[in-house]
């Protein structure tokens, strides 16, 4: 990636952080070895990677796993401004939807999120992937 901006030299090294993320991947059913990596608003980086488990539906995506990690680590205020996802597959790999999902509970709309999208690198804010996500309001 050519950097041009001090938003693009950051995402670099956020996606070069979940590229390590992904070497953690327990993956022995599918071999597909994702990272993901999240920028919290209080400075901190927070990694997950897949957990895969032999009745295949109780897998945890790395977005998850760095999401559950993130919480955990800083607790239930956390917001996330930047979100890197790579794999070691060379394979495309845009969050699924389950992850959108949970990202929209601590995700700035405007927050980048990189990931590996047929061949090249794809950013896009995260109210572009997850419309209306925070239109769901419980009363
Ligand atoms: N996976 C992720 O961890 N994140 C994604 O964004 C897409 C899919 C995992 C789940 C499973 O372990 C493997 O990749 C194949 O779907």
């Amino acid at each position: 990636m050519v950097m041009t901006s001090l938003a693009e030299a950051v995402l670099e090294d956020l996606l070069a952080t979940a590229r390590e993320a992904a070497e953690k991947s327990y993956s022995p059913y599918s071999s597909f070895k994702v990272g993901a990596a999240l920028r919290l608003t209080n400075g901190e980086i927070v990694t997950g990677t897949n957990v895969e488990n032999v009745s295949y539906g109780l897998t945890i995506c790395a977005e998850r796993a760095a999401v559950v990690q993130a919480v955990s680590r800083f607790g239930p205020e956390i917001r996330i401004n930047a979100v890197a996802i790579a794999n070691l597959n060379n394979a495309a790999s845009p969050p699924c939807g389950a992850c959108r999902q949970v990202l929209a509970e601590f995700t700035e709309p405007n927050a980048p999120v990189a990931f590996p999208l047929a061949e090249s690198l794809r950013v896009m804010p995260f109210a572009e992937i997850m419309p209306f996500s925070t239109e769901l309001k419980l009363k």
